[in-house]
């Protein structure tokens, strides 16, 4: 049997592209590896967002594509994804041993017409799917937005919907291989739009499958996040309690020249919203610092709203300058250095705060779907609550896909340790 391994970097939305490929390959007759090594086939899933991302996934080309020269076992090397997208056959000219490049916004394509690039049609048995009992499915592709920053729309293209009845059959689907959670992705899911369909009338569909035990989804957009989504999560048992909802600032003088449509005030009254909605949801963000023309007081800025709105976790950047995107053409730029001290500012403070929260959940009760084991040799096992908490828990009886209710027993500052009630 071929072996084939992934090296996804990015987001969620390239773990649900190779998720998708893996499983056309396997309905081909291909087996994931975890060795590139020992792979017939080695697919790198790049990223464009920040240079960082790009010289990482560079650096695994190059490292691979030595390898092949060697002799290694590989036969094929594709690059698939934002970058690839991005770059093109340029890659190719810079390391010839890609056989394939394949841009994020000829994937779908691409993956329909495997056998093509494949050369043959493998007649296959249909091997099983990545396996897993909570799984990612976009249900819209591209932005429209166009925040001063991003490589995105650029790279991922216009938005568009998936229709409502190919979402349900995937999730369907997954119900019957045994999957019981999904989180659904977009760059914006709240525009999520299917003629009459919109996002909240999705969920709404989707809570009606049996089998199915929770949803979650990202990302929202703050300009867009409307009441109307806001009650259906709280209204709806199986919708986790988890908003990712990005702030990027929190001074609306830099959110202006982001171009994110929102101010730092109407962000808080969102954020007011959702927790008169739901008292207990978790609310996660990304922020940026260093954005160009970023100064002391708008840094401050993002400091203090930190401070206020006390995100349960947040995912936290220093600005990547991105050709060909408008923030490329701004002047006064952040020196480096000021720039990875007001990140490394930030996260202490959050940090701090991430603390505090989970060590206020010691003695909660929490409902955890397990999702695997941490660790094949220690009985731990990994889960998740309602909302984005980790858990880990050592349990007898449990397995994936269990929802088990747990006692906090304690909190390691950045995961829960739960005991059995
Ligand atoms: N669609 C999502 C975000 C996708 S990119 C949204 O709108 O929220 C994920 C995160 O990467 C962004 O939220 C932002 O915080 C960060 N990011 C994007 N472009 C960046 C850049 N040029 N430099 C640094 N961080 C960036
Ligand atoms: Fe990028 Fe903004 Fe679109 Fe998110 S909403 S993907 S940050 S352009
Ligand atoms: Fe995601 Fe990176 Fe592309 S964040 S959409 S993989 S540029």
């Amino acid at each position: 049997m071929p072996l084939v391994f992934f090296e996804t970097f990015g987001c969620q939305m390239n773990v649900a592209d190779a998720d998708s490929l893996a499983a056309a390959l396997a309905a081909r007759g291909f087996t994931k590896t975890d060795t590139a090594a020992a792979a017939d086939l080695v697919v790198v899933n790049t990223c464009s967002v920040r240079e960082r991302a790009e010289k990482r996934a560079l650096a695994r080309i190059a490292e691979l594509s030595a390898h092949k020269k060697r002799g290694g076992k590989h036969r094929l090397l594709w690059v698939t994804g934002c970058m690839a997208q991005r770059m093109g056959d340029a890659l190719k000219r810079d390391f010839p041993a890609i056989d394939l490049v394949v841009g994020a916004r000829d994937f779908e394509r691409f993956v329909l017409d495997l056998d093509s690039a494949l050369g043959t049609a493998h007649g296959g048995h249909a091997a099983a799917l990545a396996s897993g009992v909570s799984r990612f499915v976009a249900v819209m592709r591209g932005c429209d937005n166009h925040c001063a920053y991003c490589v995105v729309p650029q790279v991922r293209g216009p938005e568009s919907s998936v229709p409502a009845r190919a979402v349900e059959e995937t999730v369907r689907a997954l119900v019957d291989k045994g999957v019981c959670e999904v989180t659904l992705l977009g760059q914006n899911v709240n525009s999520y739009r299917d003629g009459d369909v919109d996002f909240p009338g999705l969920l709404r569909r989707l809570h009606a499958i049996d089998g199915l035990a929770r949803i979650r989804f990202t990302t929202s957009h703050p300009k867009d996040c409307s009441e109307g989504l806001v009650r259906t999560m709280a209204e709806l048992p199986k919708l986790c309690k988890h908003v990712h909802l990005p702030v990027q600032s929190g001074s609306t003088r830099v959110l202006s020249r982001m171009n994110r449509g929102y101010t730092a005030k109407g962000y808080l009254d969102t954020i007011d919203m959702i927790r008169t909605c739901m008292p207990q949801v978790d609310i996660t963000t990304d922020v940026m610092v260093g954005f160009p023309g970023e100064s002391v007081e708008d840094y401050q800025e993002t400091l203090s709203l930190f401070t206020t709105v006390r995100f349960t976790t947040a995912f936290m950047f220093a600005y990547s300058r991105r050709d060909n995107t408008a923030a490329a053409a701004m002047p006064d730029s952040v020196d480096p250095r000021e720039k990875q001290e007001r990140l490394a500012r930030l996260i202490t403070l959050q940090t701090a705060i991430t603390g505090e929260i989970y060590s206020a959940m010691v003695g909660r009760q929490l409902s955890v779907l397990i999702t695997g084991r941490q660790d094949p040799k220690d009985g731990l096992w990994m889960g998740q609550d309602m909302g984005c908490k980790k858990v880990l828990a050592a349990c007898k009886d449990c397995g994936a896909g269990t929802i088990l209710p747990l006692r906090v027993a304690r909190s390691t500052g950045k995961t829960l340790i739960g005991e059995g009630v």
